[in-house]
């Protein structure tokens, strides 16, 4: 039987090498983001069947009714993948910057994951992944909104995985925590090291939907990055 996966935040970066990527292994796809010229222009290049739809995460009520309505026109769908996500460098954490951050990192994303767990509830089975970061492990001082909020992502996922295995219930949690991967989010950004293409990045993160990994770093090498994070003392860390 074919397989069916949403992918919310589709239309550029890690969402579109994804939704490609997902749709090379046969997946028919549901794609979702803002820009519908985007969206169209990558359904007419996928080699399966696709449902399109414009979301704005950031308003958690029409991502709700938006997602449901997806969902219920593609009928059963075995993966989602929520990675629609924004980030600014925002040292003197202008409100405006800060605000649409937590809208579409925090609300739109827990406001999709209710949605795609109540599916997967109903259907008795399903794969959830969100797209945290490696930035969740420690408070971020170039985009503190931007790091909380992928600890957010993170910590939320992880509760979810703790509420499938407690109810046995047939639904894989998986948190993919990105270091630096060249997109439009991150392009022009200085100091950045170890930098993905999308491309890359994408395969090790379908890999790692296959084996239904609970956490993955990607690329692989950030978990090294991430167990240093973990360690370094406030002291230390906050000299960075
Ligand atoms: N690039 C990195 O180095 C990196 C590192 C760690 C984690 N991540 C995470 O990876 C995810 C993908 O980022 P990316 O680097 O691929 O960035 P990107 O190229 O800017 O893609 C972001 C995607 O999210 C969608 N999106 C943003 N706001 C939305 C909204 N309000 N409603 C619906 N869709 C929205 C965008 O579509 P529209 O604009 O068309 O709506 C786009 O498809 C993000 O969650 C990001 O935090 C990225």
């Amino acid at each position: 039987m074919t397989r069916r996966a949403v992918v919310v935040g589709a239309s550029s970066g890690i969402g579109l090498e994804l939704a490609r990527g997902l749709a090379a292994e046969g997946y028919e796809l549901g794609l979702v983001a803002r820009r519908l010229d985007l969206l169209e222009k990558v359904a007419s290049e996928l080699p399966t069947r696709t449902w399109v739809r414009t979301i704005d995460v950031s308003l958690s009520q029409e991502a709700i009714a938006g997602l449901s309505a997806l969902l219920r026109d593609m009928d059963s769908v075995d993966l989602v993948v929520l990675c629609a996500g924004i980030g600014f460098l925002n040292r003197k954490l202008k409100w405006e910057y800060e605000e649409a951050t937590i809208a579409t990192n925090v609300e739109g994303f827990a406001a999709c994951a209710g949605v795609a767990w109540a599916h997967f509830v109903t259907r008795g089975k399903g794969h959830l992944v969100g797209i945290s970061s490696v930035a969740a492990l420690r408070g971020g001082n170039q985009a503190p909104a931007y790091a909380a909020s992928k600890a957010f992502v993170a910590n939320y996922l992880e509760g979810l995985a703790a509420i499938s295995h407690q109810r046995k219930l047939n639904i894989t949690v998986t948190d993919i925590r990105p270091g630096f991967v060249d997109t439009p989010m991150t392009r022009g950004q200085k100091g950045m090291f170890w930098v993905a293409r999308p491309e890359v990045a994408a395969r090790q993160i379908l890999r790692a939907i296959r084996c239904r990994k609970r956490v993955a770093y990607v690329t692989r090498r950030w978990s090294i990055i991430a167990a240093i994070m973990r360690i370094l003392p406030h002291w230390l860390y906050r000299k960075l």
